[in-house]
Formats: C-alpha cells, sequence, structure tokens
C-alpha cells in the first residue's frame, strides 16, 4: 500500500505479541508500550534532515550533525495516544506537544471531541500524530482535519495496531499524510475493534473498562 510502512523489527513484534496477550498486566501493557514507542519514533524520524552546526569537543572544534529545521510537534490523540507519546518524548524530548481528546461513541463510533489543546504556529513543522489503534479511521483523519485546519502542512500518523478498513479510509481521506504502523490486522468486528487486535488500549493502559 501506498504511503504505509508496516514496522516489522522483530523486537516490536516480539512486544507486540506480549501485549496482544490478555494475561498481560496493565504495568507490562504500559511498559512495553513505551518500549515499542521508542522502536516506532526510530523508524518514523529515520529521515529527517540534519545539517553541521558548529561544536567544540574537549579536543577541538568540529562541525557536527544536528536535526535540522523547528522542534517537532507530537500529538497524541487522548486517551490511549499518551502511551505512545511517552516513548517518543523520551527520544526526542524536546519536541512540542498537542492533545486531541476524543473517545468513540460506542453506537455510532463516530469520535467525540472534548479537548484540544497545540502549539499555536503549526505550519512547516513536522507533526507525527500518535495513537495506538486505527480501526475505522474515524478518530485519526478527525484529529488531523482539526490540525490541517490549524494550518499543519507536514502530518505522520503513527499507531501500533492498524485495521484493513481503516488504513484504506485514512488513506483515502488524507493520502499526503504517511502511516508508520506495527501490524495491520485481519479486519474489523461488528463492534469497531480490531481482530486479533489487543481489545481497548485506553481501558488496557489505564485499567477502565
Ligand atoms: C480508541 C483508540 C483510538 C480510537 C480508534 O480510543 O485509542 O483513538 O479508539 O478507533 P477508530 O479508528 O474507530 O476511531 P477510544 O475512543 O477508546 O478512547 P480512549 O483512548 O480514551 O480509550
Ligand atoms: N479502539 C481500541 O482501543 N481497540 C480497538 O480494537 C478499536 C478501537
Amino acid at each position: 500500500m501506498n504511503n504505509v510502512t508496516v514496522v516489522d523489527h522483530p523486537l516490536i513484534q516480539h512486544k507486540l505479541t506480549i501485549m496482544r496477550n490478555k494475561e498481560t498486566s496493565i504495568a507490562g501493557f504500559r511498559r512495553l508500550l513505551r518500549e515499542i514507542a521508542h522502536l516506532l519514533c526510530y523508524e518514523v524520524t529515520r529521515d529527517l534532515e540534519l545539517e553541521m552546526i558548529p561544536i567544540e569537543t574537549p579536543m577541538s572544534e568540529m562541525m557536527a550533525p544536528a536535526i535540522k529545521g523547528k522542534k517537532l510537534v507530537f500529538a497524541s490523540i487522548l486517551r490511549a495516544g499518551n502511551g505512545l507519546l511517552e516513548g517518543m518524548l523520551d527520544l526526542v524530548p524536546a519536541a512540542r506537544v498537542a492533545h486531541i481528546g476524543m473517545y468513540r461513541d460506542h453506537a455510532t463510533l463516530e469520535p467525540v471531541e472534548y479537548y484540544f489543546k497545540a502549539p499555536s504556529n503549526l505550519q512547516d513543522r513536522l507533526i507525527i500524530v500518535v495513537d495506538p489503534m486505527l480501526a475505522t479511521a474515524n478518530s485519526a483523519t478527525a484529529a488531523i482535519d482539526k490540525l490541517k485546519e490549524r494550518g499543519a502542512n507536514n502530518i505522520r500518523f503513527l499507531c501500533l495496531l492498524a485495521a484493513p478498513e481503516g488504513v484504506a479510509r485514512f488513506t483515502e481521506a488524507h493520502p499526503d499524510v504517511p502511516v508508520f504502523t506495527a501490524s495491520i490486522d485481519s479486519h474489523l468486528n461488528e463492534l469497531g475493534y480490531i481482530m486479533p487486535g489487543l481489545g481497548d488500549a485506553g481501558d488496557r493502559m489505564y485499567g477502565t473498562k
């Protein structure tokens, strides 16, 4: 599929298997999501442009590579996005953060927005939107609509699991936004859950039901 990268590194796949297991504890689930976020972050930032800057080591002056341009923005779709966000910030601690509060109405599967706070200058910054689950893609599509309304013009979407239906819907709605995921699962069930999936990511992270 165009514009969709499945990051199939063995460490990610191994950790994801443990996350899928319903016997995995909340603490284990959270820790693994953070660890996988490190590995996915590595992949989604692989092609960032570098520039040479002057520094002094204890031995001499040199020109050394540093990431070019404005600070990255990570946009977390609440709640479950925060699990990926924490791991991303471990690797890019200076990134700016947007929070997009959204939950799926269980009957309609439409997103209900309850919070939005983002840096004011989104234009010409790389914005990486994070949410572990891309199911119908209603939430991700709405979140990105909102970011584009605020001027965002360079966006990537990072998730842990995707349904083929969600990938199709998302890439149709936002063909300019590359998707990075650790897996594209089999299908969505009649309740809009990813199969075989891992259940409700937010509930498994926070011990809610
Ligand atoms: C989950 C998930 C996504 C959304 C995916 O969030 O974290 O945001 O569902 O489903 P979709 O692709 O069909 O929109 P949820 O609504 O359960 O909220 P939560 O993170 O607060 O638990
Ligand atoms: N949201 C989740 O947390 N899990 C799914 O399988 C679908 C949407």
